[in-house]
């Protein structure tokens, strides 16, 4: 497998079931980013995606916002080391210009130190599926009105060459944790024909074990993409 992709969902439900604030799911969901990222490494997996805040997370309380973007920060900052230890470049989708200045500034600092390796992290913050293609969208229209591109040439790869990271080959295996059935804005273009695994365990909770048993799942799926199979 190329590229695994994750909805870390259930840092909420993690905190309830314990009887603490939301934000302390937030806090232990980023130490299950640092293991997760070791799994990745071990399995030889080069591209892994993190959907860490969507479009919509923005409408959650003030609180919790601001809680979720000082985690990235401290996660960037306290991370790159590792990220220089394990040669991997950091990336980001999504709308940028949406984050504070510190996360905005966190996050250019790191996609520029990690940008000469091969493994990648590619990290969601206020991603929406549909807004990346809206996105794509304007990028076309501009080069139509320039005289650049003819309506009738627009193919599938226009559109998949004027998306956030045009170089970054789809997602194999989406993961999501904590049990919903749903996509919830992620990745809507380049998801057509990954895998889809969904587990009951809580992100926080979300272990070796459970990382194991995704990527065997994966492995018993046979990918037809439309054809017949074997
Ligand atoms: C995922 O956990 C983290 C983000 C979406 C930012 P949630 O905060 O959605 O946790 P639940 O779904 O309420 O349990
Ligand atoms: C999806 O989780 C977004 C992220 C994991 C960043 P949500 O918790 O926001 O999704 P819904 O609201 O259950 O669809
Ligand atoms: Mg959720």
């Amino acid at each position: 497998m190329e590229h695994i992709a994750f909805i870390m969902d259930g840092n909420g439900r993690w905190a309830k079931a314990r009887g603490l604030p939301r934000t302390e799911g937030h806090r232990a969901g980023a130490e299950t980013v640092r293991r997760v990222l070791s799994y990745c490494r071990d399995a030889g997996i080069r591209y892994l995606t993190l959907y860490a805040f969507s479009v919509e997370n923005w409408k959650r309380p003030k609180e919790e916002v601001e809680t979720l973007m000082h985690l990235l920060v401290a996660y960037l900052t306290s991370e790159e080391k590792t990220f220089h230890e394990n040669q991997v470049r950091i990336r980001y989708m999504g709308r940028k210009s949406d984050l504070p200045t510190e996360v905005r500034e966190a996050l250019d600092r790191v996609e520029t130190a990690t940008a000469a390796y091969e493994r990648q992290l590619i990290l969601c913050l206020s991603y929406g599926g549909r807004t990346e293609l809206a996105h794509a969208a304007q990028a076309i229209a501009r080069q139509v009105a320039r005289g650049e591109l003819d309506p009738e040439a627009i193919t599938e790869e226009t559109i998949a060459r004027n998306l956030y990271l045009p170089d970054v080959p789809d997602p194999d295996l989406i993961v999501r944790t904590s049990g919903e059935m749903r996509l919830s804005n992620f990745l809507l273009w380049q998801a057509s024909y990954a895998e889809l695994y969904v587990t009951p365990v809580l992100w926080p909770d979300f272990g070796e074990a459970d990382f194991q048993a995704a990527l065997d799942a994966f492995a018993s799926r046979e990918r037809r993409y439309g054809a017949l199979g074997k």
